[in-house]
């Protein structure tokens, strides 16, 4: 019988204070110090749920909704949405909230791909996902739409003439001009 086991099985939470060493030139939270911590959390959701330590295979989708402050509790909660044969998407939720004010205000959303390793570094099978209710449903069907339109983007990159006569001309729309050296 096939392994299967619940998105519950996935979840993973992280919390963390935002110190004055994280912050950019703005003086908030360095995008690149949450993406470390976006990586992390990805890492050990995919994981714990697959029982193989994994690889990101990429990161899908980073939302940077709102800033983060120095001395906000930042939350990162994430969850597998979606399972292939050996690879997961990990949804991941942030959350900051003011100390003081109790206020909590959402700073990003972010979908990365994990893929299983065997302990001989070879791509492995995860385990299937079962679904509990309509938000992982719907979550599911949204990684199913998102493979698919990023199948089709790369098959389109494949096929594209990027040096026929009507893309050069297309190019007017942009703000590029050619200029060989
Ligand atoms: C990503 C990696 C695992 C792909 O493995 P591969 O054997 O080359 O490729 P495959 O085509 O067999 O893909 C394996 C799975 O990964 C998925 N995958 C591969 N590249 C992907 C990408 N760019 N985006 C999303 N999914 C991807 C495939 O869809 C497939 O999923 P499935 O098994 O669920 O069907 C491999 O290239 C790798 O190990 N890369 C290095 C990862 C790493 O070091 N990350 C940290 C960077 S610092």
């Amino acid at each position: 019988m096939s392994n299967f086991k619940t998105v519950n099985a996935s979840r993973v939470t992280i919390s963390q204070l935002m110190l004055p060493s994280h912050t950019n030139f703005s003086g908030k939270i360095h995008g690149g110090y949450l993406l470390s911590l976006l990586d992390q959390i990805a890492f050990a959701c995919a994981s714990k749920y697959s029982g193989n330590y994994c690889v990101t295979a990429s990161v899908d989708t980073v939302n940077f909704l709102n800033p983060i402050e120095v001395g906000e509790l930042v939350t990162l909660k994430a969850s597998v949405n979606y399972v292939g044969t050996s690879s997961m998407i990990v949804g991941i939720r942030v959350e900051a909230e003011n100390i003081q004010t109790g206020k909590v205000k959402h700073c990003n959303s972010s979908y990365f791909t994990m893929v299983a390793k065997d302990e001989f570094g070879k791509n492995t099978k995860v385990p299937g996902l079962i679904l509990s209710n309509h938000e992982e449903l719907r979550r599911f069907y949204n990684c199913v739409k998102q493979v698919t339109i990023k199948k089709e983007q790369n098959l389109q990159e494949e096929i594209f003439d990027f040096k026929s006569q009507e893309a050069i001309s297309n190019l007017s729309k942009y703000n590029v001009k050619l200029e060989w050296s």
